[in-house]
């Protein structure tokens, strides 16, 4: 009897035993196809949570987006390339330090102004702990020349594909029976849409933005130097003087954000207001996101890559004016940056004119680069328990603002998105 039930059950089980792995792989397939399906798909806005983004590497795109990249010319396929080589100078750099934070500077075509920046940074203390990236609007064999000349820490340049200057005569440079101006498409029967204010686009005017949005999406989801980082990542311009203590004041405004400043987004070298130097008093500031010198980690950054179809759909080439007015109010709470008293960075302005310098001291002339640091602004110069001073009023660009313009065209705008999936969509 005992023997009988066994070998029934054992028959039973013997099966069962065999197919059980199986099942549990399907089981285990299917489970993580819903679960991949539920987070690419497009949470609309009022389904979206902050939850969602505690995992870095949750990624909100449209599945049913179809891609649409412009065809590329031999120049552009040869950039793309050239975007793929390993950075230089690791023979005097091989290794990162294991807290660096990385710098992107991105730039277009002001060799003066490279120079200059380039020079600064070279006398930035700890600057060969970090890998940087120059980031090209197009491409400029002089500008190229100036990052090739960098000894000073590993650099990497990538080189924007799809810049409008790298398309003589197609989209997103201007092609033949494209609109001009105020055009009217019907009458005059060219290509186009205009933005609110009737006027069609200028691949001159938009290729700021686009850069702006290529490079942050090529640096965050499309390098292989960055796959995995989870520290910060500052961006600076070739218009930025950087002060000697930037990297060292970065450092300790990111080491302390987490508990001096939980709310937060972002730190930042310099004021929100680019003329302004700082309070020089012994605290630390909370204040609107400055478009000089702001670092952020990879959180922050799915935060903004999931306002996508906002970046892209709104009428101002401006990429800071549109991230003030769409993106940064979106989030739901005013977005804060945490900045130290003094500015560690500068606007570089033409010498000897006095209006719309303000008091940066940075300036150029004719080839020459004058600047006056005081020794303060040599060593780091921000302590860590210095009280936050939270400047809740926020002036400037903000949600309401209707924008400038210039970015009205669809093909743009589709440009855009595309630059936002390109490394997520296959
Ligand atoms: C407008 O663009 C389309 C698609 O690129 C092209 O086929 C057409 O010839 C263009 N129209 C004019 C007037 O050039
Ligand atoms: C990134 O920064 C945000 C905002 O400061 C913070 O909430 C988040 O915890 C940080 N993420 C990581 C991975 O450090």
């Amino acid at each position: 009897m005992a023997f009988y039930k066994r070998s029934r059950a054992a028959r039973v089980a013997l099966p069962l035993r065999r197919v059980l792995p199986l099942v549990l792989v399907v089981l285990a397939s299917v489970l993580f196809v819903v679960f991949m399906l539920k987070n690419r798909a497009v949470a609309g806005p009022s389904s979206f949570s902050f939850a969602n983004l505690e995992n870095p590497a949750t990624i909100l795109a449209d599945p049913s987006f179809k891609l649409k990249l412009p065809k590329q010319t031999l120049l552009s396929v040869s950039l793309d390339q050239r975007n793929r080589l390993p950075p230089r100078n690791t023979d005097l750099f091989p290794t990162l330090a294991k807290d660096h934070t990385k710098i992107v500077l991105y730039v277009h075509n002001r060799p003066r102004y490279l120079r200059a920046v380039v020079r600064s940074l070279a006398g930035v203390e700890g600057i060969g702990e970090t890998l940087l990236i120059v980031s090209h609007d197009g491409y400029f064999p002089e500008m190229d020349g100036i990052v090739r000349g960098i000894r000073f820490c590993q650099v990497k340049q990538i080189f924007a594909p799809y810049s409008p200057h790298l398309f003589p005569d197609s989209f997103p440079g201007v092609s033949l029976g494209d609109c001009h101006d105020k055009d009217d498409p019907a009458a005059k029967k060219c290509n186009g849409t205009a933005d609110q204010y009737g006027n069609h686009r200028s691949p001159r005017i938009v290729s700021l933005k686009h850069h702006w949005w290529w490079m942050m999406n090529t640096v965050w989801d499309g390098m292989e130097e960055t796959r995995g980082f989870d520290g910060h990542i500052l961006f600076i311009e070739e218009d930025h003087y950087i002060y000697p203590n930037a990297y060292r004041n970065l450092q300790l405004l990111v080491g302390v954000k987490p508990t001096k400043c939980p709310e937060c987004y972002a730190t930042n070298l310099a004021p929100s207001d680019v003329n302004f130097k700082g309070e020089a008093t012994d605290m630390l500031i909370a204040e609107k996101i400055g478009n000089m010198g702001y670092a952020f980690n990879r959180t922050v950054w799915r935060k903004i890559h999931a306002k996508a179809k906002e970046f892209c759909s709104f009428d101002e080439y401006n990429w800071d004016i549109t991230m003030w007015a769409t993106v940064y109010p979106s989030f739901g709470a005013p977005v804060y940056t945490l900045r130290g008293p003094r500015t560690s960075a500068a606007h570089f302005g033409k010498c000897g004119l006095h209006q719309g310098q303000g008091k940066s001291g940075a300036c150029i002339d004719n080839g020459k680069a004058s600047f006056q640091l005081d020794e303060i602004d040599k060593i780091l110069n921000i302590k860590p328990d210095w009280q936050v001073h939270i400047i809740k009023k926020q002036s400037g660009y903000q949600a309401g603002f209707k924008g400038w313009g210039g970015w009205g065209d669809w093909r743009d705008r589709e440009l855009c998105l595309s630059f936002a999936y390109m490394y997520h969509v296959v």
